[in-house]
C-alpha cells in the first residue's frame, strides 16, 4: 500500500493473502458521507485510520475484498441492517456508572422535587437515556431513584427508557453483566445493586434491572416512535459526535418528546448554547423545556 507524506493512503488496494485492507481518501469520504447521512455522526479526517482498522473484519465478513467494493455495496443497497455492523464498529460506546455524577444529585435533589411540586403528569415518571451505550447511565438513574424514593417516586411508577443505535451495546445493556472493576466508580452505598456473577463479574440486581426498558433507536431519524413524552431526557456524550445541524435537529425532536417543564441534560464537555429549540438554558449542561 502507498502512503502520502501525511500518512494518508492513496489507493483502496485489496491486499493479497488476507492482509490489512487500506482505504483511499475517496472511499473514506464516500463512507463518511453515508455515515453522516444515516446516523448524523461526522468523522473528521483524523478518524480515517481508525475507520480503516476497525472495519477490516466487517468488510471481510460481508464477503468484500476492498473498501471500494464495500462502500459501493452500501451506497447501492442503502441497507440499514448492513450499516448496523458498521456503526457498531465506528461508534464509541465508552461509559461508566455514575459518570458526571453531579447530574444524579441534581436529579434527585432538584429536578424531581420540582417536577413533583408542579404536578408530574401522567401517572408515570418517564426518564429517557438517549445514547445509553452499555446501560450504565440508565442503571445509575434507576439506582439513585430507588435509593432516594423506593419503588415509586411521589406515588408515580418510574419508567426509564434506554436507547442506542448500537446492537452490541444494547445486548450488553440488556444483560446487565459487567466486569467487577466497574465497581470502582460506584459509591459504596449503591454497590449492593451490583451482585457477584462469577468470574470477576457483577450483575445488575433484578430490582434495578426491571426499572429499565431498552430499545434500538437511531437519533438521526426524522421522527421518534414514542406515544408519551418524557419528564427528563439524558443525552450525554452522544451529540459530541454530531455536526451542528444534526445536533440542532436532534434537540428540536427532544423538545417534542419532553413534557412542558421537563429537563434535558447533556454531557459536561458538550455545549448547545443558550435557549435552544423548546428549552431554556438553566446552567451549563442543564436545560428546561418551556411550560
Ligand atoms: C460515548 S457513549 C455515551 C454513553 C452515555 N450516555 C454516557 O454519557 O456515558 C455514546 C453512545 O451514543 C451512541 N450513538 C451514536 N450515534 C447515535 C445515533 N445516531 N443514534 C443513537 N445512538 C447513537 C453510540 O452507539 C454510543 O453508545
Amino acid at each position: 500500500m502507498t502512503t502520502t507524506a501525511t500518512g494518508m493512503f492513496r489507493h483502496s488496494k485489496p491486499t493479497a493473502g488476507g492482509g490489512l485492507l487500506a482505504i483511499s481518501d475517496k472511499d473514506f469520504f464516500r463512507l463518511r458521507a453515508l455515515i453522516h447521512e444515516r446516523f448524523g455522526i461526522y468523522l473528521s479526517d483524523a478518524k480515517k485510520l481508525l475507520v480503516q482498522g476497525r472495519l477490516n473484519k466487517e468488510i471481510r465478513a460481508a464477503g468484500h475484498e476492498s473498501f471500494a467494493a464495500y462502500v459501493a455495496d452500501l451506497e447501492r443497497t442503502k441497507d440499514a441492517e448492513k450499516m448496523l455492523g458498521l456503526i457498531d464498529r465506528i461508534s464509541t460506546n465508552h461509559s461508566f456508572f455514575f459518570r458526571e455524577a453531579d447530574h444524579f444529585d441534581l436529579l434527585v435533589e432538584t429536578i424531581l422535587p420540582d417536577l413533583l411540586r408542579n404536578g408530574v403528569e401522567p401517572r408515570e415518571l418517564r426518564i429517557w437515556s438517549a445514547g445509553a451505550a452499555d446501560g450504565q447511565e440508565a442503571y445509575t438513574i434507576a439506582m439513585v431513584l430507588h435509593e432516594r424514593f423506593g419503588a415509586r417516586v411521589g406515588g408515580r411508577r418510574p419508567v426509564i427508557l434506554a436507547t442506542d443505535i448500537s446492537v452490541s451495546s444494547l445486548g450488553r445493556a440488556v444483560q446487565g453483566v459487567y466486569p467487577e472493576a466497574v465497581l470502582t466508580s460506584v459509591p459504596v452505598r449503591y454497590r449492593g445493586h451490583l451482585v457477584p456473577a462469577g468470574a470477576e463479574r457483577v450483575r445488575i440486581s433484578d430490582e434495578i434491572r426491571k426499572m429499565v426498558m431498552f430499545k434500538r433507536l437511531n437519533l438521526n431519524r426524522p421522527h421518534y416512535p414514542f406515544k408519551n413524552r418524557f419528564h427528563v431526557v439524558f443525552c450525554r456524550n452522544v451529540m459530541i459526535y454530531f455536526d451542528r445541524a444534526t445536533r440542532n435537529e436532534v434537540v428540536e425532536r427532544f423538545g417534542l418528546h419532553t413534557l412542558p417543564g421537563g429537563y434535558l441534560l447533556i454531557g459536561h464537555s458538550e455545549s448547545l448554547g443558550r435557549d435552544v429549540a423548546a428549552y431554556r438554558y438553566l446552567r451549563p449542561t442543564v436545560y428546561q423545556r418551556y411550560r
